[in-house]
């Protein structure tokens, strides 16, 4: 699904850490931009996607390096505005006839001072002191700039800290504004679109009347079906679905037996009650459970569960005639993901569960209305449509659901004793307030079990672990700090409450070097 009417700031990564960050930025300001790798920018694309200003991304490399990556000299003949920030600065420098230099005296890392040069438009409204504070990560420096260009601030290390051609509204910083240790990062982003002439015309309103117009388009008189899984990525896909193609959607809701307690039920209510979308319930838990009986190899498990799921929902999607389309809810992290800079490969850490193996095996063409936006985005139009806050700010939730925070093999009683741990770990986060202060928070039951003494008597039960964490985006994350006394009234509660447990630990491991999930 493309779009089509709004004005498209294109980002072309060289492989920076932080170019996501730079998308964040721009739609937080309600512009629409799209990351793309540099090995992609081919006359026809530039054509397609008509951008009305580049930004060109940091990157590991050295443009020296003549296997560094570089780009289209067209985007210089375009005629609309380019920012080039670290890589990109120096790229552009290399390109349109200036001179990059290595050298142990280019090198600056951390927060530098920028002393200002000449006024440009880029940096109106930065300079309320001499100095400002920006964070810089570059080992190369521009020693030399292309014609046209103008130095407009320095740094100690960086004598080209800032550079413009304001005649083709050219500019090229050393530093990363997109990093919030730039204090005035926004600033210099606002001044580059208001150069660019965009008038933040990227709000979800524009985006959910925008999908439902492309979907009824896309679909016309066919059929669509969509896996619900009671996240909210999937969930908002329906809502959607349901908005544009009402009685020619049909969701499927598949319970593999490894939800949390009560979900199954809450997901029904809700879809019964709020949302108010027919469902088919398949309850397949027993087929799961007993596939995966034995089994306590991590890949597997997640393998098998990916299979069956699969497996099940072409049963129930063949009963439904006409089926042309699988809705889903791809998000766009997810593809900006698999497309690397240089089109390599990065190892697979865990095979993520999704419905992807389905469409092509039976032939049904994927259409994916949340491909285009983040996580936080989903929410506000999940807002925008109507369904209940609550609901939208649940904490992610794996597909494999809890068969992979049972480490080892899965029994029923394991699961169960899971079960009601989580519960109550949930409940307390809830009841300390701090639920939307936490990415994400489950309990995870150990393959081990330990001694304990309960009322002058030894036990001999399963040992658990609490995990919470923050991150932005699920790729990194850090363990809450929870205060001791919550660790202590929790732990208290799950020994007393949950059968089966007599020892709480909590997981301060961040990631990486961890994964959130533990398997
Ligand atoms: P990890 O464990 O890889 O998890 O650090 C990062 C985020 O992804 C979620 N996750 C999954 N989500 N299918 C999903 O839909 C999966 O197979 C899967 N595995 C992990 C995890 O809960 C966390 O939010």
């Amino acid at each position: 699904m493309k779009n089509l009417k709004h004005q498209t700031l294109l980002i072309i990564d060289f492989g920076s850490q932080v170019t996501k960050l730079i998308a964040r930025r721009l739609r937080e300001r309600k512009i629409y931009c799209e990351i793309h790798p540099c090995k992609n920018i081919t006359n026809l694309f530039l054509k397609k996607l008509s951008p009305q200003a580049i930004i060109l991304s940091g990157g590991p490399k050295s443009v020296n390096d003549h296997s560094s990556p570089k780009v289209n000299s067209l985007i210089y003949e375009l005629g609309i505005p380019i920012l080039g920030i670290c890589y990109g600065q120096q790229l552009m420098m290399h390109q349109l006839g200036g001179k990059v230099e290595s050298g142990k005296f280019s090198a600056e890392f951390g927060r530098a001072f920028l002393e200002l040069k000449k006024e440009t438009k880029l940096l109106d409204g930065w300079f309320n002191q001499n100095k400002e504070v920006v964070w810089m990560s570059h080992g190369d420096h521009v020693s030399k700039l292309a014609p046209g260009f103008e130095v407009c601030a320095i740094s100690p290390n960086a004598s080209h800290a800032v550079v413009a051609d304001i005649k083709r509204n050219f500019y090229g910083v050393q530093f990363h504004p997109e990093v919030h240790h730039t204090t005035k990062g926004l600033i210099l982003f606002d001044n580059f679109l208001k150069i660019a002439g965009f008038n933040g015309d990227w709000t979800m309103k524009a985006y959910q009347e925008e999908m439902i117009h492309q979907i009824k388009d896309i679909v016309k008189k066919d059929k669509v079906i969509c896996g619900i899984s009671g996240g909210v990525d999937s969930t908002v896909t329906a809502v959607l679905l349901h908005k544009a193609i009402k009685k020619q959607l049909t969701c499927i809701f598949v319970n593999h037996g490894f939800l949390r307690k009560n979900e199954e039920n809450e997901v029904l209510e809700m879809f019964k009650n709020d949302i108010k979308i027919p469902l088919i319930y398949a309850d397949e838990s027993d087929l799961f459970f007993s596939e995966l009986e034995g089994i306590s190899d991590p890949e597997v498990k997640r393998k098998k569960i990916g299979k069956l799921f699969i497996k099940v929902f072409e049963k129930y999607a063949q009963r439904i005639k006409g089926s042309k389309f699988l809705g889903q809810g791809t998000l766009y992290p997810d593809v900006i993901e698999s497309v690397s800079v240089h089109g390599g490969e990065s190892e697979t850490i865990k095979s993520h569960h999704n419905v992807g193996g389905l469409p092509e095996k039976m032939g049904l063409k994927l259409i994916e209305p949340l491909k285009e936006i983040f996580k936080d985005e989903v929410r506000y139009l999940g807002r925008e449509m109507g369904i209940n806050k609550n609901f939208l700010n649940r904490h992610p939730f794996p597909g494999p659901g809890l068969a992979i925070r049972c480490p080892g093999e899965i029994t029923k009683d394991k699961l169960e004793i899971l079960k009601n741990a989580d519960h109550i770990f949930i409940e307390q986060i809830k009841k300390y307030g701090l639920y939307d202060k936490i990415w994400q928070a489950f309990v995870a039951i150990l393959p081990v079990k330990t001694v304990g003494v309960m009322g002058d008597k030894r036990t001999y039960d399963f040992a658990c672990t609490l995990r919470a964490v923050t991150s932005v985006d699920g790729m990194t994350a850090d363990y809450y700090p929870f205060e001791h006394e919550f660790l202590k009234d929790t732990s208290t509660r799950i020994i007393n409450e949950v059968k089966g447990i007599n020892r709480v630990t909590y997981d301060i491991t961040s990631k990486p070097p961890g994964t959130i999930e533990w398997e």
